[in-house]
């Protein structure tokens, strides 16, 4: 009989390598290992060579940077996404990708099953599971960290050593920490204690803003239709360009933040994010459309903003609610092109200049100057109407001067 098989997100951690051989045995399968790179640098280096000693049938590797940013990072981007007004993402974002990724394979190699390695507390076991059952609705989607025995990092470890599964040698990281090009999430350890600072070896991509250079660093960040597109007026790869605000950003202390958040699943977590690029597109991006957005579309974006982080933190990548906001807001990043200069110094980031074609800001009507062509006089009539509500609310409730009527009715009080 031909052996089921499943596709497997693998990361190369112990969780995955424990997994591997926990759904070989359990289901007497073949295991086909897929692991994306999403930008991430570090992760990766040696993960075929581990997944082939696991005794895995087939391995994939595969480069989905460009894509995750152009497809999932940009269009949060130009969104304005932030979860709770502070994460950009990096974790939430990849997830879509990586059930787009596993789906693929498993059409490809003409499996029935997936499986991932997220725990049964998270949100990535929903982005994924929600991913798969829009993308592929006859995929099986095996999560066996949810039911296996093991209830320890060590139990998993002794379980390794048993079956000749490779695990890193060198002493295991107190966090748990998932790492692409838009970010770096860390949690567990002592940061399960939301009054402990983070130690300094809880960051992976940033120094300390007290330790970053006592000079400035000034930047000049070109878009074009809401998306980075050069820097100091050269064009530059989308790739290239996260990547070398991450190293400049991470030099000088920005991006890192520390969150209590609220998860899908119902509970508080703390965590801690470093996304130097992120906290500095999102800021230059957000100053660049105060210069050229009208108000009433600039007002409704920052709402749908959080509508948007909202759905991708909840694992709805693949819904028509994301469709059609990114419809809107594709439209309102016509006249998002431009340049924006900004400093970074010690974990700050300020914006110091910003032009473009299509800036609405008309010195004309700014000005305190003899230029001034606002129509002063205009004002008059203007506050007389606008104001007429609120003064007859006034006078009805507490009477001419702003203190409540003799004998007002109690019966009517407000
Ligand atoms: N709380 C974040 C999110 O849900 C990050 C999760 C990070 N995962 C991890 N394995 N460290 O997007």
């Amino acid at each position: 009989m031909k052996k089921t098989k499943i596709v497997v997100a693998y990361s190369g951690g112990l969780d995955t390598s424990v997994m591997v051989k926990w759904l070989m045995e359990k289901y007497d399968a073949e295991i086909i290992t897929a692991t994306g790179d999403l930008g991430q640098r570090k992760e990766l280096a040696g993960v075929k060579e581990k997944a082939k000693k696991t005794g895995v049938a087939k391995v994939y590797v595969q480069d989905l940077t460009k894509e995750f940013v152009e497809q999932y990072i940009f269009p949060a981007l130009k969104a304005g996404a932030l979860y709770e007004k502070a994460y950009p993402m990096a974790t939430s974002l990849g997830r879509p990708l990586l059930a787009k990724m596993l789906v693929d394979i498993a059409r490809k190699e003409g499996a029935t099953v997936v499986a991932h390695g997220c725990t049964g507390k998270g949100n990535d076991q929903v982005r994924f599971e929600v991913s798969v059952a829009a993308l592929a609705p006859d995929l099986k989607v095996l999560a066996p960290l949810r039911e296996w025995e093991f209830k320890s990092r060590e139990e998993e470890i002794a379980y390794a050593k048993h079956h000749g599964i490779p695990v890193a040698a060198t002493k295991a990281s107190p966090y748990s920490i998932d790492e692409n090009i838009w970010g770096t999430s860390i949690e567990c350890g002592v940061l399960e204690d939301p009054m402990v600072e983070p130690p300094p070896d809880a960051y992976q991509r940033t120094v300390a803003p007290e330790e970053a250079p006592d000079k400035a660093v000034s930047i000049s960040i070109d878009f074009e239709l809401g998306i980075p597109v050069g820097l100091g007026g050269k064009k530059i790869d989308s790739v290239k360009l996260i990547h070398h605000l991450n190293d400049l950003g991470g030099m000088h202390g920005i991006g890192r933040i520390d969150l209590v958040e609220n998860r899908l699943v119902g509970i508080k977590s703390r965590e801690i994010y470093e996304a130097p690029a992120a906290t500095i597109l999102h800021f230059a991006h957000t100053e660049l459309e105060r210069l050229t957005l009208d108000k009433s579309v600039f007002h409704m974006k920052s709402q749908l903003a959080q509508e948007y982080a909202n759905l991708v933190y909840n694992g709805l990548w693949y819904s028509p609610l994301r469709e059609a906001l990114d419809a809107f807001v594709n439209q309102t990043q016509k006249t998002v092109s431009g340049v924006v200069n900004v400093k970074l110094f010690k974990g700050n980031i300020s914006i110091v200049g910003r032009t473009s074609p299509h800036s609405l800001y008309n010195t004309k009507l700014a000005t305190y100057t003899t230029e001034d062509q606002f129509d002063h006089r205009a004002s008059e009539g203007f506050i007389k109407i606008y104001g007429l509500p609120v003064k007859t609310f006034h006078q009805v409730q507490y009477g001419m001067n702003g203190t409540r009527k003799k004998g007002s009715r109690k019966a009517h009080r407000l």
